[in-house]
């Protein structure tokens, strides 16, 4: 089989990684891919915000499945026509997406199939957003409802702040773009913990949990950012949490899309709180997470091939998933100035010191293959990953292995499983 996996970041590097374990895989290409993935794929130039050019590209290649990783592409609408082509993709359709790309649509949907999640108000003009605060306790969260890559969403600890940043969303001086919609929403206090999904449309399978640090500064301080590390261990969901959450968020999810006649087939993320009164939704995302795949990927023992083949063909619910059990780590290391600005182009010492560190994969996230030399390309650079019998040794490893490595300005949290640790 011939497999095309769409994406360039530290997710598909760990896609790829893992596809290429499958005896029945031929050949991988990842378009446009990264300096990481080029040593193991061939990679093709693609414009990931361009349709008609993942058309191009999946037109030249003819691959016998597509794995689409960002939700860029899956906001365009890639799934939908390839289906309407007749091919296999792995991936949600553009009305399913929207569970992630809308925040509106993913709150009424919560509410129509009462799907636990925090208090919330939809507001489609500043006026509105304003007149609405007086319903909330501080904090509160506003949040805009388009894809912002993670810096859509504000916690305001007073009414200045809420003020300040529903009229920065409206006036687009916050996003760069003016939002038409915003909503405000309950803080909700507790651990946040990835549950990822497969589905075929019907069945919901889950993958191990992972938790990821979102926060730029150590002790979850500082700007959001897409995820600056993530652990994963079994012990951080039992039996009986694991199957509430399936039985009263993950399957009705997937049934509800499915009775609203938008079937969600692909990876359902889904990003919650565990707080006093039980687990609630914070956010859908109708792919897999980035890092959350690298660290919940190294710890997948059966084919993943097979996995996503099932989800495409409707037959999920015949398959099994066997993990690694221990524990998992993952260390991003990221450009200075990063999620702000930063400068791309500096050469990256000391990768293959660091693979030689026991259970590690050095996943790249925002590299390029220049001269033979591995660059800086991007906000987030590298997912150092570590597998080991215990969380400790895992992030131990993972640590070891970073710290080979060099780039100028490079920035990682040392905290990463720091709240399982305390445990
Ligand atoms: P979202 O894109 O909606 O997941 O928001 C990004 C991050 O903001 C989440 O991972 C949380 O860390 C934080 N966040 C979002 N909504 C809330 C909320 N209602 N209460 C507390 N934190 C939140
Ligand atoms: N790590 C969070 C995300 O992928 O959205």
């Amino acid at each position: 089989m011939k497999v095309l996996v769409i994406g360039a970041g530290g997710r598909e590097h760990a896609l790829v990684w893992a596809l290429r374990k499958s005896p029945r895989i031929t050949e991988i290409v990842c378009a446009p891919g990264n300096g990481g993935i080029a040593s193991i794929a061939r990679s093709v130039p693609a414009n990931l915000k361009d349709l008609n050019d993942l058309l191009r590209v999946v037109s030249a290649e003819t691959p016998d499945l597509t794995v689409v990783g960002p939700e860029l592409p899956l906001s365009l609408g890639l799934v939908d026509e390839l289906r309407r082509r007749g091919l296999a993709v792995f991936g949600p359709t553009q009305a399913a997406a929207m569970l992630e790309t809308s925040k509106a649509f993913a709150k009424r949907f919560m509410q129509r199939h009462n799907i636990p999640t925090a208090h919330y108000a939809v507001c489609a003009g500043q006026k509105e957003a304003l007149d609405s605060l007086h319903l909330f306790h501080f904090p509160v969260v506003v949040k805009a409802d388009g894809l912002a890559s993670g810096k859509g969403v504000l916690i305001c600890e007073n009414k200045a702040e809420a003020e300040h940043a529903i009229e920065g969303l409206f006036n687009g001086k916050l996003l760069g773009s003016a939002e038409t919609t915003v909503i405000l929403e309950d803080f909700l206090k507790g651990e946040e913990l990835s549950f990822l999904v497969l589905s075929d449309g019907k069945h919901a399978t889950p993958l191990v949990p992972a938790q990821d640090h979102k926060r730029l500064g150590e002790g979850d301080v500082g700007p959001n950012t897409g995820g600056m590390g993530v652990y994963s261990t079994d012990a951080m969901l039992d039996a009986t949490m694991r199957d509430w959450i399936l039985h009263h968020i993950a399957q009705p999810t997937i049934d509800g899309m499915a009775a609203e006649d938008t079937p969600f087939t692909g990876v359902l993320y889904i990003g919650l709180m565990m707080t006093a009164r039980g687990p609630m939704v914070l956010e859908y995302n109708a792919r897999f997470g980035d890092p959350e795949t690298q660290a919940i990927l190294v710890r997948l023992e059966s084919d993943l091939l097979e996995a996503l083949e099932s989800c495409v063909e409707g037959r999920l619910s015949e398959t099994e998933l066997r993990w690694k059990p221990g524990a998992s780590a993952c260390v991003v290391a990221a450009s200075g100035g990063y999620p702000g600005s930063y400068t791309n182009g500096y050469r990256i010492a000391g990768l293959s010191e660091a693979a030689q560190v026991p259970g590690i994969v050095v996943f790249h996230a925002g590299t390029a293959l220049v001269d033979r030399d591995i660059v800086t390309n991007g906000g987030r650079v590298l997912a150092v990953t570590a597998t080991a019998d215990t969380l400790q040794d895992a992030l131990h490893r993972a640590y070891d292995a970073i710290a080979k490595i060099h780039f100028e300005g490079m920035y990682y949290r040392h905290d990463i499983g720091h709240r399982a640790l305390k445990k």
